[in-house]
């Protein structure tokens, strides 16, 4: 039995103010770590605040991207170090918005993903097709190939901490979620691409989400499923009572 991962990314939303707020509101109501996973990815400048508001409690802090490297001449960027230097625990790799309008390739996640590892961070690698994929059938295959690239090189070790999170393009702040049974499909068929690779034992650990247009009124469809371990939401995370509701649903 795999536990649920909830995850609220808030993309680049909220100031700092409102952050520590919703984190004071929930932080007492989430299900605890045993029985769900609940995990809050916030912008940069408020993770460590956040990690010192949610100090004590179930509710987990995530980043939403960083670099490869430890340290160094790297403009602008945060590294994985820095991330776990102040209590960040989860970091988003690969979201279809950082490869898409920053120019994030399969290769760059993956050199990602080995620094996760490396710090001890936990990965949560974004997947997903676009609507011309999907409609030129090639949702499967695309998204195969995100997945190989992702873990190449991972232990079986590494490779059961990840988590997988299956975010198709096209269901991402539209309203339009892919059906469950779509959704689980696909969730499954991810975790048979990793045990082409990694072995059983890794490939039925490794944690699978699904993320677009995730809310209170279809989680729990999504969460019955026998492949989807959880949720990546984005709009629905943003309020507290909404993703209360979500974290609950994954118990
Ligand atoms: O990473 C979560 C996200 O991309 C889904 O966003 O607003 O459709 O839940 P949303």
């Amino acid at each position: 039995m795999r536990k649920k991962v909830i995850a609220g990314n808030w993309k680049m939303n909220k100031l700092l103010n409102e952050a520590e707020d919703f984190v004071t509101d929930v932080k007492g109501d989430v299900p605890s770590f045993d029985q769900v996973e609940t995990v809050v990815v916030a912008p940069f400048t408020h993770l460590h605040p956040l990690v010192q508001k949610a100090a004590g409690s179930d509710v987990k802090i995530g980043a939403q991207n960083m670099y490869h490297e430890d340290s160094g001449a790297f403009t602008g960027e945060v590294s994985p170090e820095m991330l776990k230097d102040i209590g960040v625990d989860y970091v988003v790799l690969g979201h279809s918005e950082r490869r898409e309008l920053f120019a994030e390739t399969d290769e760059s996640v993956n050199k990602k993903v080995h620094a996760s590892f490396k710090h001890n961070l936990t990965p949560i690698v974004c997947v997903g097709e676009s609507d011309e994929q999907r409609e030129a059938d090639q949702a499967s295959e695309v998204v195969e190939a995100q997945v190989k690239k992702a873990l190449e090189g991972l232990t079986n070790e590494q490779v059961q901490d990840v988590i997988i999170a299956y975010e198709p393009i096209w269901a991402i702040g539209t309203g339009k979620t892919a059906t469950a049974e779509d959704a689980n499909a696909m969730c499954a068929h991810i975790r048979n691409v990793v045990k082409s690779y990694a072995n059983e034992e890794a490939a039925n650990r490794l944690r699978v989400q699904y993320g677009g247009s995730v809310k209170p009124a279809n989680v729990e469809e999504l969460l019955g499923q026998s492949d989807i371990d959880g949720a990546l939401v984005g709009g629905a995370s943003l309020k507290a009572d909404s993703f209360l509701q979500l974290v609950e649903a994954g118990k």
